[in-house]
C-alpha cells in the first residue's frame, strides 16, 4: 500500500515507525513530518492543515490509504474532502470530529446516550454565567472554552472570585477567542485519570491497551498542564473490571450514539476519563491519538498496524482479531524545551542522538526537532523529544528510557524525573 501520514509530532513519527514496518508498505509519505520520520520514508512539504494540497498530492501519487494524525485537519474536513476524491482516510469526518473539536456538543452526545460524565452548564453570556458563580455553584468546579484551545482551556477553580475571573478571560477578554466565546461550566470530578484508546469503524471497536499520561510540566504532577511530559503503559490503576466498564458504558455508547445521530465515527477515539467511586466518567473526547500516549501503544503493540487502520476506514474492523501486545511495559520520557509551555527558544543544537543504539526495546522519537542550514539537529518546538523504552517490568523500562534521554542533551533541556513512579507506588501497593 502507498501511505500517505498527515502531521509531524511524536505522535506521527511513532506511528510512522510502526507503519513502515508492515510488509504491506509500499510507500510512505509524510506531510509534513520532521527529521524522524525522513528517515522512514519521504517528507512532503504540506502544512497538515493545507487540505487542496494533501488531496492534490493522495490523488497524484494515487496513495491508497491517509492516515490523519492530528485533530486540526480532522476539524476541518480532511477525511471528508479525500473520502469525496475517492481515496481511503484513517480518521472521522469533520460532522464526528466535532467531539473534541466542540466540547458543548460532546457533552449534549453523552447526555443524549447517558455516557457518565460530570453535570454541566453552557454559557455564551457573562450575567447569568456570573449569577450562577455565585449563586448554586459548589466548589472546586472547572471552566472549560468549548472550542479547541490547544489543551489550555481548563481552569479549575476553588472558590466563586477564580471562577469569575476564568469566565470574565474568556467571555470577556476572548483570551482564547472563538474557542473560548462559549464556556462550559463543570462538576469537579474526584479520582485518579485515566486515557482509553479504539480503534472503531463506527460499528466494531477494538479497545487498544491501557495507558497513562503525565499532563503536568513537574513532577508529582504540580506546574502548568502540557501537551504530556510522558507516558506509560499498562496502566496498573486500571483494572480489568474498569476497562470492561469504559468498554460498556462509554466507548460502545459514543460510536453507536455518534453513528445514530447520522455522524459515524471512524478513526480512533481517546476517552479523557476520571475513575469516580461511581464508576468511570468522562472529562473530554479526543478523535486522533493522543501525545505521547501513542508513542508508548506503539511500542507494545506486536500486530501489523497497517490492516487495522485499513480496516478502520473501509468500515471492515469485525473482520478482524484483536491486536496482540507485547506483555511488557513501555515509558516514554519527553524532553522539552526550556520555557514550555510558555515561550522557548527554537534552533538550539540537540547532541547525543546518534550515540544512542535504537531498536525493538528503545526508541527516541522526534517532535520539536528539525535540521539547520548544516544538517544539524536542532530543536523547533516545545515537546522535542519522546525517549521510549520496553523493560521487563516498569522500573526496568524507566531505567532505560531515563538512560537514554540523560545522553541526550541540549540547552535547555527540560523533562520530568518521575513518569511511572505513581504508577510503581500502586504496583507495590498491589503486591
Ligand atoms: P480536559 O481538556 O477537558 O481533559 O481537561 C484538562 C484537565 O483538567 C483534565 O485532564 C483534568 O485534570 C482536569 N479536569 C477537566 N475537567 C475536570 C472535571 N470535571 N473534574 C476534575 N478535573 C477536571
Ligand atoms: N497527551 C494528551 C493528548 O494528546 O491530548
Amino acid at each position: 500500500m502507498r501511505i500517505l501520514l498527515v502531521g509531524s509530532g511524536g505522535r506521527e513519527h511513532a506511528l510512522a515507525w510502526k507503519i513502515a514496518r508492515s510488509p504491506d508498505c509500499e510507500r510512505l509519505w509524510t506531510a509534513p513530518g520532521n527529521p524522524g520520520t525522513a528517515e522512514l520514508g519521504e517528507n512532503v512539504p504540506i502544512p497538515a492543515t493545507d487540505l487542496d494540497r494533501i488531496t492534490a498530492f493522495a490523488r497524484e501519487q494515487k496513495v491508497d490509504l491517509v492516515v490523519v494524525g492530528p485533530e486540526d485537519p480532522l476539524a476541518a474536513g480532511l477525511v471528508d474532502r479525500l473520502q469525496e476524491a475517492g481515496i481511503a482516510a484513517f480518521g472521522p469526518s469533520a460532522a464526528a470530529a466535532e467531539l473534541e473539536a466542540s466540547k458543548a456538543f460532546c457533552k449534549e452526545i453523552l447526555v443524549r446516550h447517558r455516557v457518565p460524565t460530570a453535570s454541566y452548564r453552557v454559557y455564551k453570556d457573562l450575567n447569568p454565567a456570573v449569577s450562577y458563580l455565585e449563586g448554586g455553584a459548589r466548589y472546586p468546579l472547572v471552566v472549560k472554552a468549548s472550542g479547541l484551545a490547544a489543551g489550555k482551556g481548563v481552569v479549575i477553580c476553588e472558590d466563586a472570585a477564580a471562577a469569575r475571573r476564568a469566565v470574565r478571560a474568556m467571555l470577556e477578554d476572548g483570551v482564547h477567542g472563538e474557542a473560548g466565546r462559549t464556556v462550559l461550566i463543570e462538576e469537579f470530578l474526584q479520582g485518579p485519570e485515566a486515557s482509553a484508546f479504539a480503534l472503531t469503524d463506527g460499528r466494531t471497536i477494538i479497545p487498544l491497551e491501557t495507558c497513562q499520561d503525565h499532563k503536568q510540566l513537574l513532577d508529582g504532577g504540580r506546574g502548568p498542564n502540557t501537551g504530556g511530559m510522558g507516558a506509560i503503559s499498562p496502566n496498573p490503576t486500571v483494572s480489568q473490571r474498569t476497562r470492561d466498564a469504559i468498554e460498556r458504558q462509554i466507548l460502545l455508547p459514543t460510536v453507536h450514539g455518534l453513528n445514530h445521530e447520522g455522524r459515524r465515527f471512524r478513526g480512533i477515539l481517546f476517552a479523557g476519563l476520571k475513575l469516580t467511586p461511581a464508576g468511570p466518567k468522562v472529562l473530554e473526547f479526543n478523535v486522533r491519538f493522543g501525545d505521547p500516549e501513542c508513542q508508548v501503544l506503539m511500542m507494545r503493540l506486536r500486530s501489523d498496524l497497517l490492516p487495522y487502520l485499513r480496516a478502520c476506514a473501509l468500515g471492515e474492523l469485525e473482520e478482524l482479531e484483536a491486536p496482540e501486545w507485547d506483555l511488557r511495559p513501555a515509558v516514554t520520557v519527553v524532553l522539552a524545551s526550556g520555557g514550555y509551555p510558555g515561550e522557548y527558544p527554537k534552533g538550539i543544537p540537540i547532541q547525543g542522538l546518534d550515540e544512542i543504539e535504537q531498536g525493538e526495546d528503545l526508541q527516541v522519537f522526534q517532535a520539536g526537532t528539525t535540521r539547520d542550514g548544516d544538517g544539524r539537529l536542532v530543536t523547533a518546538g516545545g515537546r522535542v523529544l519522546a525517549v521510549t523504552a520496553l523493560g521487563e517490568d516498569l522500573p526496568q523500562a524507566r531505567e532505560r528510557a531515563y538512560a537514554a534521554a540523560d545522553r541526550i542533551r541540549f540547552e535547555g533541556r527540560t523533562l520530568r524525573r518521575d513518569i511511572g513512579r505513581a504508577a510503581l507506588s500502586t504496583l507495590e501497593g498491589m503486591a
